[in-house]
């Protein structure tokens, strides 16, 4: 994947975490970043979506995609980073699954028209355009009765346009959806070397009307 335009103009900003070579050497490491436990918030939801075909994206190294596909869900894992994907395919591959990825930049990113029973998102963390961009085309993408599993970091106080901001800033951005949970709060998590600790969270779970 070259680099687009934007991917460019990103290389100049200061937050390295918005490109995939941070993302890549993160991956490099020995072990998985994040575990190969899915995330409990999708875990405790699962009873409560209709199985079918899954878009996960940021899927990073595929804990939660080939969650799902054990689950009976069709998952396709979407990042920017092929060093996770290749992980993602190994650890579905040790699993006995077969699983579909796509190395796609989010910005720009097409997810299609009534395409998908689930779309999750955990712990991506979009720049405030390409979110933007992308959530105001979830409710599209979903079939109906469609869920859309979010959780995300959050700065308490945060502003609308933070990378980081409260759940009703990202359900304002959700248009088209029914949120069964919409919150905000501190939790511990536990999910590999990178996600140890106390966290302020958000977490969303919606429907396609
Ligand atoms: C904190 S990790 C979370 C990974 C995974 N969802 C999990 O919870 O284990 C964030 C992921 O988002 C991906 N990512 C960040 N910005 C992206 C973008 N613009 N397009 C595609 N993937 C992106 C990174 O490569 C990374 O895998």
């Amino acid at each position: 994947m070259k680099p687009s335009t934007s991917m460019s103009e990103r290389m100049t900003g200061k937050d390295s975490n918005h490109l995939p070579a941070y993302w890549d050497a993160r991956y490099a490491e020995d072990g998985f970043a994040y575990g190969t436990e899915p995330n409990d918030f999708l875990v405790s939801v699962t009873p409560q979506l209709s199985v079918g075909d899954a878009l996960c994206l940021c899927e990073g190294e595929g804990r939660n995609a080939t969650f799902l596909a054990q689950r009976g869900f069709r998952p396709v894992a979407i990042d920017f980073s092929q060093v996770a994907l290749d992980k993602a395919s190994a650890l579905a591959a040790q699993r006995g699954i077969t699983l579909p990825t796509q190395r796609a930049d989010l910005e720009g990113f097409d997810p299609g028209l009534a395409k998908w029973d689930l779309v999750t998102m955990i712990f991506g963390q979009p720049e405030l355009k390409i979110r933007r961009a992308l959530y105001a085309r979830i409710a599209a993408c979903l079939r109906p009765g469609g869920a859309f599993v979010l959780e995300t970091k959050t700065q308490e106080g945060a502003s609308a346009d933070s990378r980081y901001p409260d759940a009703a800033t990202l359900c304002a951005e959700l248009q088209g959806l029914d949120f069964v949970i919409a919150r905000d709060g501190e939790r511990l998590l536990k999910e590999g070397r990178y996600h140890d600790g106390a966290q302020r969270t958000a977490q969303i779970l919606a429907f396609k009307r």
